[in-house]
């Protein structure tokens, strides 16, 4: 077993990395929450009837009773009135504040889930079980737990850590490729801000087999360098902005296929190709590194380019909402595996991104 600690002072937890662990959850749990009789399991209707029974058996074997909450799969449950009816369910079902909540599934399911657990009773014990490649390199890490609003996503949440990550990545093995690949795109992004050997290390392995050989190896190194970055800047008011390499251009992509046409890790593949562009043409990336990128994507069939409009470009960096003057601060690379904030005025970028869309 691979085993991370993520070291936020009182609330530190483990990230616990193991084919199988599903089974053991139950036990693990036990040694956690002593006092605790109820656990909620928040999943959805792809992931229920794949992994609940399994999950369920276990909790049942070390004494918890188990209660399942199943929502419709997708970014639509994301919702406030999801999250209203889980809170009535879990108090149905009976939980107390010694009780706790388990997010079974992938970052819309953690999320959710998350918000829920932070907010019923003000809050309960929170456990992440996360079964997308996604979730588990990014998502439950971290505790950032939210749900989206018609103005946009994620926009009501909180700051909410979980009191265990327990990662099997044997769950991955049922993900469709999309969705697998999807998550690749943020992996892929990890080599890039943080670790030049890991991207390397990647750039060799481009297939799903190749890449599910060594997926403790992957899923340990990433959250590996988010805990470290969680841990220096919880409430995402520095450091922890890295982690936005390609979202920022990837958000405009997202914009400009109405959140349908394009995966966020499609629009985050090229959105870090655009940002190693735009790098190029600040004089701050090295010119052999948006080939790089551009590459490792590729043959992990993410779409390296994404064609959108200059108007989609304002909005995701915020020129319809702020002033032209008003600065934006672009997560640049000045080599693979290392970043460099690159604040600058939001009219100057949205030229470089003009310039980027004629060529
Ligand atoms: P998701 O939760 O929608 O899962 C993707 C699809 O895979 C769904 O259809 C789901 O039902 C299915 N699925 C999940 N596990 C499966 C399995 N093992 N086998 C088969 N199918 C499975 O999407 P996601 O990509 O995991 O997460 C995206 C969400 O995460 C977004 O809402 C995003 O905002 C959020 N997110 C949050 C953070 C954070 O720090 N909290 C970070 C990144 C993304
Ligand atoms: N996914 C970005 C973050 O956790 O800050």
């Amino acid at each position: 077993m691979k085993a991370l600690t993520v070291a936020l002072p009182g609330r530190e937890y483990d990230i616990l990395i193991q084919r199988g662990i599903l089974s053991q959850a139950g036990e693990r749990l036990r040694a956690l929450l002593p006092r605790a009789s109820k656990l909620a399991v928040v999943t959805d209707t792809n992931v229920h009837p794949l992994y609940f029974a399994k999950l369920k058996a276990s909790l049942e074997r070390a004494g918890f009773e188990c209660w399942g909450a199943v929502i419709p799969a997708g970014e639509a449950s994301k919702n406030p009135g999801l999250l209203t009816e889980l809170w009535e369910d879990f108090m149905e079902f009976g939980l107390t504040r010694t009780d706790g909540v388990i997010a079974l599934g992938g970052g819309v399911v953690g999320d959710l889930a998350g918000f829920a657990a932070a907010t019923i009773l003000r809050g309960v014990a929170f456990v992440q079980i996360p079964t997308t490649l996604l979730a588990q390199v990014d998502s439950s890490v971290g505790g950032k737990v939210a749900v989206d609003l018609d103005h946009g996503k994620n926009l009501a949440g909180a700051f909410y850590q979980p009191k265990l990550v327990l990662m099997d990545p044997d769950t991955l093995d049922t993900l469709p490729l999309p969705v697998f690949m999807e998550g690749m795109a943020e992996v892929v992004k990890y080599g890039c801000i943080w670790d030049k050997d890991f991207f390397d290390f990647l750039t060799a392995r481009p297939s799903r087999e190749q890449l599910m050989a060594d997926i403790e190896h992957i899923l340990y190194t990433c959250c590996d360098i988010k805990r470290q970055v969680v841990a220096e800047d919880e409430l995402d008011t520095g450091l922890r902005m890295i982690l936005n390499f390609g979202h920022t251009l990837g958000h405009a992509y997202e914009l400009a296929g109405h959140y349908t046409q394009w995966s966020h890790g499609e629009a985050v593949a090229a959105g870090m190709c655009a940002a190693a562009q735009i790098g190029l043409g600040l004089g701050v990336t090295p010119p052999d590194v948006p080939g790089h990128i551009s590459d490792a994507c590729a043959a992990l069939g993410l779409p390296t380019q994404i064609t959108c409009s200059i108007n989609d470009y304002a909005a995701a960096i915020g020129l319809d909402k702020k002033g032209a003057g008003a600065d934006i601060t672009l997560i640049l690379l000045d080599r693979i595996g290392h970043t460099v904030p690159h604040k600058m005025p939001r009219d100057q970028l949205l030229q470089q991104l003009e310039s980027l869309l004629s060529r």
